[in-house]
C-alpha cells in the first residue's frame, strides 16, 4: 500500500511545445546569470573564504557557471558549532512545524522546476529529461520524508496492567551531509532534509563540480525560513575540510554519498572516538556498484537492447545505479550484441544543453582520463576487445567527452569487470548457462541494482533468490529508481544503512527512547 498523502512529483513531458519553450528560457536565464560568486553560510551569515571554486560547464568548459567561496579546515569548524549551537531548539520544535519547512521547501522548488534543471544541465552536464528528474526526485525526497516524519512522530504505545509504554525517536545531534556531483540537487536535498526533518543539524557540502546547485538549495532552504543554524552552507575542497568535520567532537553522524574509497575513509575517520565525544559517531554511506544485467536465451531483445542501452550509456554510465556488466547467455549472444551495438550508434552525443542529445559529457578531465585509462586496460591475450568506441573528436574541443565503450569478451574477474569506473563503458560477457549467470552477476564485492532479461517465470524466480542486490529489477532498466516506488541502495561494500526514499530511512537520523510509567 503506497503511504496515503505522498504523491510523486510527475516528470516534466518534453514532447509538449510549452515545456520545451520553458526549459528553453530558462537555459537562457541561467546562463544570463553565470559567473556569479557564492558565500559560505554558516550560521545565518553569508561569509567569504580565503579561496574560491570555479565551476565549469562539462559541455563547454569555457563558461564559468559560477565561483563558490571554498571553506578553510577553521570554517568547518565553525559551522559544525553553528549547527550544535542551533540544536536544541531545533530538536524540540513540533514535529509538524519541520515537515512543513520541508514543503515549503519543495514547493519553491516546484515553482523553479525549469530554472533549477537548467543550473543542473549546465553544472554538471545532465540531459533535459535526466536533469528535470533530478528536480522531481528533490522535490519527491521533501515531500516524503515529511510525509514519513509525521508518521513515526506518533509514539508505539505498548501498555500492560499498571504500566505504561511509550516508545519514540529523538534526534542524534549534528548531521555532516557530504554529497555526490551526479544528482546534485536530488542527492544533496534528500540527505539534508532527511538530517532536518528528524531534528538534527547540518553542514552541508556538496561536491566541488556541483556547488553552485549546492549554493541554489541553500537559497531555497533559507528562502523557506529554515531558522539560522539549522542547515550550513560550507562547500570546499572535501581534502581540506572532510577531517575537521568528520573528526569533531560535535559530530554525532556523518550521512554520504559518493565512492566507496571515500566512503571507507570516513567510516574509519568518524569510527575513531576521543575523551571529549559524547555519541558513538554514526555513519550512514552510500557507496559504489558494478552492477549487472542478465540477458537470457529467451529475453524479449527490443526491450532487453534498450533497457540495457540506457541502463549503460544514461547520463553517460555515471549513476551508481548504472549498468556496466552485462551477462548474456549463448543463445542470445550474437544478436543481442550486433543490435545493441547498432542501437547504440544512434545515440545523439552532445551538449548537455542540446534537446537532442542522449549522451552528454563526463562530469570533468579528471574523470575522463580516468575512464580513458580503464578502457586502456583491455586485454587481447584473454579476448576482451572493444566492439564498440565512438569518437567525440568534434566536441572535444569544447568539453570532457567520452563516447559509449562496449567491451566483448570480459574476464569477469579482470579489473574492467571488477572495478567501478562511472562512465561510459559496458563489459559484455557470454555465459553457457543461467548458473554461471548469476556466479558471474554475484561475482562482485558490490551489491547495488540488478537486473534480468527473460521470458521465463522460473528464471525471474531464481533471480530473486540469488541475485544478491539491493535494488533487482526484472524486464526493465536498472536506474531511475522512485522515491517510495524503489527505495534505493545497496549491501556489502555498497553501502552502510539503509535505502534512500525507503520507510526505514529516516529512522538511521534519530534514536529510539522507550518510556515506561508506574500506573
Ligand atoms: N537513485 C538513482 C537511480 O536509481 C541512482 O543514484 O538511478
Amino acid at each position: 500500500e503506497p503511504a496515503a498523502g505522498f504523491q510523486n512529483e510527475p516528470l516534466t513531458d518534453f514532447s509538449i511545445e510549452a515545456n520545451r519553450t520553458a526549459m528553453q528560457e530558462a537555459l537562457d536565464f541561467v546562463r544570463s546569470e553565470f559567473g556569479q560568486t557564492y558565500p559560505l553560510v554558516i550560521d545565518g551569515k553569508s561569509s567569504e573564504s580565503r579561496s574560491t571554486l570555479s565551476s565549469r560547464n562539462p559541455s563547454d568548459i569555457s563558461d564559468v557557471i559560477g565561483h563558490v567561496a571554498a571553506a578553510s579546515a577553521d570554517q568547518a569548524a565553525d559551522a559544525v558549532d553553528a549547527a550544535h549551537r542551533a540544536f536544541p531548539q531545533w530538536a524540540a520544535m513540533e514535529t509538524s512545524n519541520r515537515c512543513e519547512y520541508l514543503e515549503l521547501i519543495a514547493a519553491e522548488m516546484r515553482e523553479r522546476r525549469f530554472e533549477l534543471a537548467a543550473w543542473i544541465c549546465f553544472e554538471v552536464g545532465k540531459p533535459w529529461a535526466e536533469a528535470d528528474g533530478d528536480v522531481a526526485e528533490a522535490i519527491d525526497f521533501c515531500m516524503y520524508y515529511a510525509h514519513e516524519m509525521r508518521r513515526l512522530d506518533e509514539p508505539q504505545q505498548c501498555d500492560f496492567k499498571g504500566e505504561e509504554n511509550s516508545y519514540s525517536y529523538r534526534p542524534r545531534g549534528v548531521a555532516v551531509v557530504i554529497a555526490p556531483w551526479n544528482f546534485p540537487l536530488a542527492i544533496l536535498t534528500g540527505m539534508t532534509t532527511a538530517a532536518i526533518v528528524t531534528g538534527n543539524t547540518v553542514v552541508m557540502k556538496p561536491a566541488e563540480q556541483s556547488s553552485v546547485v549546492g549554493a541554489k538549495l541553500m537559497e531555497i532552504i533559507r528562502n523557506a525560513g529554515v531558522p539560522d543554524g539549522v542547515v550550513n552552507f560550507l562547500p570546499g575542497i572535501g581534502e581540506d575540510v572532510g577531517p575537521e568535520l568528520i573528526a569533531s567532537p560535535d559530530v554525532d553522524m556523518v550521512c554520504f554519498t559518493g565512492s566507496q574509497t571515500v566512503g571507507l575513509e570516513i567510516n574509519r575517520v568518524a569510527s575513531d572516538t576521543d575523551e571529549r565525544q559524547t555519541s558513538v559517531r554514526h555513519v550512514i554511506a552510500e557507496m559504489g556498484g558494478k552492477n549487472a544485467i542478465i540477458v537470457d536465451a529467451d529475453a524479449d531483445l527490443d526491450e532487453a537492447v534498450v533497457g540495457v542501452m540506457h541502463s549503460a550509456f544514461g547520463y553517460a554510465g555515471q549513476k551508481c545505479s548504472a549498468c556496466s556488466r552485462v551477462i548474456v547467455l549463448e543463445g542470445a549472444y550474437d544478436q543481442f550484441i550486433e543490435r545493441l551495438i547498432e542501437a547504440t550508434k544512434s545515440l545523439k552525443i552532445g551538449a548537455a544543453e542540446d534537446p537532442s542529445t542522449k549522451v552528454g559529457p563526463v562530469i570533468d578531465d579528471d574523470a575522463k582520463q580516468r575512464i580513458l585509462a580503464a578502457i586502456k586496460t583491455v586485454d587481447a591475450e584473454v579476448g576482451e576487445e572493444v566492439a564498440l568506441s565512438i569518437d567525440t573528436k568534434t566536441l572535444d574541443k569544447q568539453g570532457t567527452f567520452v563516447g559509449p565503450h562496449i567491451i566483448t569478451g570480459v574476464d569477469p574477474d579482470s579489473n574492467l569487470a571488477q572495478d567501478e569506473i562511472f562512465g561510459p563503458v559496458l563489459s559484455v560477457m557470454k555465459v553457457r548457462n543461467l548458473d554461471e549467470a548469476f556466479t558471474v552477476a554475484n561475482n562482485t564485492r558490490y551489491a547495488l541494482t540488478g537486473g534480468v532479461y527473460s521470458r521465463s517465470p522460473s528464471t525471474l524466480k531464481r533471480a530473486r533468490n540469488e541475485f544478491e542486490v539491493g535494488n533487482l529489477y526484472l524486464n526493465r532498466e536498472i536506474t531511475g529508481a522512485i522515491v517510495q516506488r524503489q527505495p534505493f541502495g545497496g549491501f556489502r561494500m555498497s553501502g552502510i544503512g539503509t535505502k534512500a526514499g525507503g520507510p526505514d530511512y529516516l529512522l538511521q537520523f534519530m534514536v529510539p527512547i522507550n518510556v515506561t510509567e508506574n500506573t
